[in-house]
């Protein structure tokens, strides 16, 4: 393939506290990751991304970074992070970085300094300190996971932002230091042979200068989402990435080629979300609508529409998503164990078949769902504390991966080991990994046959998608000569002309039954009318 490889990519999203864990304290860590590479290279990935492993007092599982240049003890140290990346290459896989530079974490020396420093003390002014209204906050900004946007410094009339917990402050990104250390931060790791950076919060970084309260101070708690539109999307952010696409581009001559950029952006409308990406900022964002719509054939198509669109309107590569790990697990959105594993086999089926980069969140190949019934007791996501309950979080998506039948924590753990970081429920045995590797008929191998076909098809390249006429709830499509359907509706639908290269399951009628879809290679029967020579 001509086109750059992040274009097409496959890029399996490891949460890396989950995924593995190589010496028993229940905690997945890197060499767990490298132990489990060639499971990766064999589905047939084209990369990886590794939420944060950083040190990290954990209040939002790594996404509150202490040290941006070391690993965290729990997950190893630096020369296993080498290994991981030398061994990743060695098999042909990328790896990304998520680097967060909306906030750090307290315990970084940045704010450790700025606590213990008097208020006005120019160490305060990396951060956003601010006196409060009396014994109210300073504005009524709410945080993204509950509970106000601010934080009292004790015994003073100051307090501090944070958007997510209160351990997690928002940098000042109008401090100098601030944008100077970043650009470092990406060199550190870019300089260690990353691929690239997934970009966390990415619409964050700078705030209104005003601090101003919106129109609705409490938007973004309600919805989880970037909606206060003075703490977010502030116009400043683009000389941001422009600096990064710079930087990044500068290693692109290396044997890696590109090195990337893909953005979390949310909240934003299209027309906003298309300012990331112009071509000199960054390369992708994440299309985040699959993970809202139904397992419906229009939303679908919609969804589809517009991040081809996007894509076409700013020379970007459509990045497809269907889960992470801040989203319910797919199979349970889409209904459950029995309707929604189908639902999720022809959805992934439809993603494999779509032009653009597709990102897989871990176990989501192998039909994990959520698990929704976690012990309270058990539960550790912050979003369940700082609600009070009311939003049960995201450890669902979360629990440690099944790896086999036997053994303490289904292979996540070895012989032996502590219980894992979350309970694992019973059921977690029919979904692991190697019974599935033996089973033809197993979501993992549907995910590895989707994966090999796609490549070998070269479906991933920016070549035409054609919407065929379809019957209502039903979706297809055409890509050269290969056909994709997905049948939404209730009822059976005939199936294209030509031969079936793969299912999302097995069926015995001529008919495409609900929830299911499949790959047809048209065959030209009648033979094409003569072109007149001109
Ligand atoms: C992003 C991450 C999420 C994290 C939040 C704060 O949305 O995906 O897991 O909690 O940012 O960093
Ligand atoms: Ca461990």
């Amino acid at each position: 393939m001509t086109e750059a490889w992040w274009r097409h990519s496959v890029i399996y999203q490891v949460y890396v506290r989950s995924f593995a864990d190589s010496n028993g304290d229940g905690i997945g860590d890197l060499k767990g990751v490298t132990g489990r590479l060639p499971y990766l290279a064999d589905l047939g990935v084209d990369g990886i991304w590794l939420t944060p492993c950083y040190p990290s007092p954990q209040y939002d599982h790594g996404y509150d970074i202490e040290n941006h240049t070391d690993i965290d003890p729990a997950y190893g140290d630096l020369d296993d992070f080498d290994q991981l990346v030398a061994e990743a290459h060695r098999l042909g896989l990328r790896v990304l970085l998520d680097v967060v530079p909306n906030h750090c974490a307290i315990t970084h020396p940045w704010f450790v300094e700025a606590l213990a420093a008097e208020p006005g003390n120019p160490a305060r002014e990396r951060f956003h300190f601010a006196d409060g209204d009396g014994d109210a906050p300073p504005n009524g900004w709410r945080s993204m996971f509950g509970g106000p946007a601010w934080t009292r410094v004790p015994g003073t009339s100051q307090w501090y932002l944070h958007l997510f917990t209160p351990g997690q402050p928002d940098c000042n990104w109008r401090h100098p230091d601030v944008p100077e250390m970043f650009a470092k931060v990406l060199r550190f790791w870019l300089d260690r042979g990353v691929d690239g950076f997934r970009i966390d919060a990415a619409q964050g970084l700078f705030k209104h200068p005003e601090l101003a309260d919106g129109d609705e101070p409490g938007a973004d708690e309600l919805t989880r989402d970037a909606a206060n539109p003075n703490a977010w999307n502030q116009p400043e952010v683009h000389e941001v990435y422009r600096g990064w696409r710079a930087i990044v581009d500068e290693y692109a001559h290396s044997d890696l080629g590109d090195r990337v950029l893909v953005g979390e952006v949310t909240g934003l409308a299209q027309a906003h979300l298309a300012d990331y990406v112009r071509a000199d900022e960054m390369h992708q964002a994440f299309l985040f609508d699959l993970l809202h719509v139904p397992f419906e054939a229009g939303e679908y198509r919609r969804a589809i529409d517009r991040g081809l669109a996007l894509a076409a309107q700013t020379g970007s590569a459509p990045t497809w998503v269907l889960g992470n790990h801040d989203t319910t697990r797919v199979v349970t959105r889409y209904g459950g164990a029995s309707l929604g594993a189908e639902r999720a086999r022809a959805a992934f089926l439809l993603l494999a078949a779509l032009p653009g980069a597709v990102y897989v969140y871990q176990g989501d190949e192998l039909g994990l769902p959520e698990y929704i019934d976690l012990p309270d007791e058990h539960r550790a996501d912050p979003i369940f504390r700082r609600t009070g309950g009311r939003q049960l979080g995201r450890d669902g998506c979360r629990i440690p991966l099944p790896w086999t039948s036997e053994g303490t924590s289904y292979g996540f753990s070895p012989d032996g080991a502590q219980a894992p970081w979350l309970p694992q429920p019973p059921w977690f045995a029919a979904y692991e990994a190697d019974s599935q590797q033996a089973d033809s008929a197993s979501t993992l191998r549907l995910y590895r046959d989707l994966l090999r076909l796609r490549r070998d098809l070269e479906l991933g390249l920016d070549t035409p998608l054609t919407w065929l006429d379809q019957p209502p709830h039903v979706l297809t499509f055409a890509r050269g000569d290969l056909v994709c359907l997905v049948n939404t509706g209730p009822d059976p639908v005939p199936a294209p002309d030509g031969d079936l290269i793969v299912a999302s399951r097995p069926w015995t009628s001529a008919a495409v039954p609900p929830n299911s879809g499949g790959w047809w290679r048209m065959t030209r029967s009648r033979p094409r009318p003569a072109r007149l020579r001109r």
